[in-house]
């Protein structure tokens, strides 16, 4: 089985991942990471000298031979990965595919995301609190309509260890 979490930047995908992949013995992979050892460069530098239109692109590549692969693991994509293409249909038509999203508020997002915002491209130039939350809101908004479209959906508000236990229980 795959199962891929998706969801707003700050959801806790890697962190959720990381422990349920223990809990069920299984491989963690996380995009992002693949991504940057495949390109050579940390995600910001991605942006900055090969621009989001090369990102998506690699990322959507990576992503379909994950989905290729024969082996079971627990996959943390990028916030954008199922926005894109037609990458939301291949997950759900993939047939050992679970797609998990991890439902987070805009309070909780904009709390968890504002000290560490300059790491992430989409969001570094937002200077203040209260443009990253208008900035979440509304992105979030559009983002939603993909999201949603996953087999499983998981109110992540919580900690990770609740998170994980609530994913189990839902899968078997
Ligand atoms: C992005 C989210 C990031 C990373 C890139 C773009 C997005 O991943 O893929 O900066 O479009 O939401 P995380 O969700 O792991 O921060």
């Amino acid at each position: 089985m795959k199962i891929i979490l998706i969801g707003y930047m700050g959801s806790g995908k890697s962190a959720v991942g990381r422990r349920l992949a223990k809990v069920l013995s299984t491989t963690f992979i996380d995009l992002d990471t693949v991504i940057s050892e495949t390109v050579g460069m940390e995600i910001p530098q991605i942006f900055n000298t090969k621009g989001e239109i090369f990102f998506r692109k690699k990322e959507q590549e990576i992503l379909q031979q994950l989905l290729e692969d024969d082996h079971s693991f627990v996959l943390a994509t990028g916030g954008g990965t199922p926005c894109y293409g037609a990458v939301m249909e291949a997950l759900n038509k993939t047939e050992d595919v679970v797609s998990v999203f991890l439902n987070v508020g805009v309070e909780t997002l904009t709390n968890r995301l504002f000290p560490e915002k300059q790491h992430r491209p989409l969001i570094s130039h937002l200077e203040n609190k209260k443009d990253l939350n208008e900035f979440i809101r509304k992105h979030l908004f559009e983002r939603n309509f993909y999201y949603l479209q996953a087999k499983l959906k998981v109110n992540a508000n919580s900690q990770v260890d609740e998170v994980v236990s609530e994913i189990v229980l839902e899968l078997f």
